[in-house]
């Protein structure tokens, strides 16, 4: 057996969609992702939209601001916070979360997400 790793980047939304310094929620496959314009440092990030903390899916409503360059959100709920970058919990805790990679084309935000397909060896002929 072997695992193959596939990437595809899907279109997520329109520049203007995304709100300036916040975040929005939308469906990918089967994730739901919150994608990020955080317009002071002109950058663009995606992460699950659930909070690991209460499986809340709710971080796209987070609060976004910087931990020294570290780029952050934090939860609505109990300010848990988390890089944007790197997906780790900055409150200390061991939860992380997912983050993808994201790109700006011709007013268009894609989205990169992974996907693993095992593939079976075939079955030797008989001789
Ligand atoms: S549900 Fe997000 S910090 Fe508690």
């Amino acid at each position: 057996m072997e695992t193959l790793v596939n990437t595809s980047w899907l279109e997520a939304c329109r520049t203007e969609d995304a709100i300036e310094n916040g975040g929005v929620c939308l469906k990918l496959r089967d994730k739901q992702i919150a994608l990020f314009y955080f317009t002071r440092r002109n950058e663009w990030y995606a992460t699950q939209n659930e909070c690991p903390h209460k499986r809340q899916m709710i971080l796209s409503r987070g609060m976004l601001g910087s931990l020294g360059d570290t780029p952050k959100v934090a939860c609505p709920f109990h300010k848990k916070t988390f890089a944007l970058d790197t997906g780790e919990c900055l409150s200390g805790d061991e939860c992380a979360i997912e983050t993808y990679p994201v790109k700006v084309e011709n007013g268009r935000v894609y989205i990169a997400l992974t996907t693993e397909v095992t593939t079976h060896s075939p079955i030797p002929a008989m001789q």
